[in-house]
């Protein structure tokens, strides 16, 4: 997986990633989910790998992606699955990387039998947080663990994608937080991705629109730099 090409700044370090969309069952055949497509994630695995790390990624409902070389992949599907995973893999990682677009909610009650149709509206399906992984990785943080997060947003007339950007790296406590603007087909489930990169230590880096293999470039510097400090 390794890359000449590529500096090998990233050598020995444990890195895990976490890619793709939750799935919340509601029934034996349907689910809450989110259009993620792991994409992202698995750029940033595979960027990696071709920079030295030792990498994990923990890949949410990612099946059609061919795993990236030199990289190990652990499938789940449901946000307490990648919960689990994640604390397994954070015990021993150097930096962790929070990509996945994680169920909010999940159903209260996953029925054990297809729901059927009557001649009535339904009732309204009871819905149960879930656990917010990033913030939890962030209060059991290992000494010298750099923690990443991402954040799609909206703007809003008050509000710009940015300072919600701002509010939410204070609110999470991560060291860096990639904010992506969706809306109008941006970010999810097309090839190219922009933002900007908020450090905990008041950096804020502007990323061009570009493939989400430089976005990953992007990002593997500043925690290389944050980890040299
Ligand atoms: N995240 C997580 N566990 C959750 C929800 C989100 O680890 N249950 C992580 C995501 O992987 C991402 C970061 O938290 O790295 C921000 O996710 P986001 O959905 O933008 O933030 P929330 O705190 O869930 O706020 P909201 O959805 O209300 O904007
Ligand atoms: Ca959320």
């Amino acid at each position: 997986a390794r890359s000449d090409a590529l500096p090998q700044d990233l050598a020995g370090v444990r890195v895990v990633v976490s890619g793709g969309g939750t799935r919340e069952p509601l029934d034996p055949v349907r689910f809450l989910g989110n259009r993620s497509s792991g994409r992202q994630g698995y750029a940033l695995a595979r960027v990696a790998a071709q920079r030295g790390a030792r990498v994990t990624l923990v890949g949410a409902n990612t099946v059609d992606l061919p795993d990236p070389a030199g990289v190990d992949v652990v499938r789940v599907r449901t946000a307490e699955d990648l919960h689990q995973a994640m604390r397994v893999a954070a015990e021993t990682a150097d930096v962790l990387v929070m990509a996945a677009a994680v169920a909010d909610f999940r159903p209260t009650a996953m029925l054990g039998h297809k729901i059927k149709k009557t001649d009535r509206d339904p009732d309204p399906i009871a819905l149960t947080r879930t656990t917010d992984v990033l913030a939890e990785l962030v209060t059991e943080r290992r000494a010298g663990q750099v923690i990443v997060g991402f954040a799609a947003e909206t703007g809003d007339a008050e509000t710009s994608v940015l300072d919600h950007g701002r509010a939410k790296l204070k609110r999470k406590g991560c060291d860096l937080l990639l904010v992506n603007e969706v809306g109008d087909g941006s970010a999810f489930e097309i090839p190219d991705n922009t933002g900007w990169l908020l450090g905990a230590d008041g950096t804020e880096t502007f990323i061009p629109t570009g493939s989400k293999a430089q976005l990953a470039a992007v990002l593997w510097d500043a925690v290389t730099a944050l980890r040299a400090t």
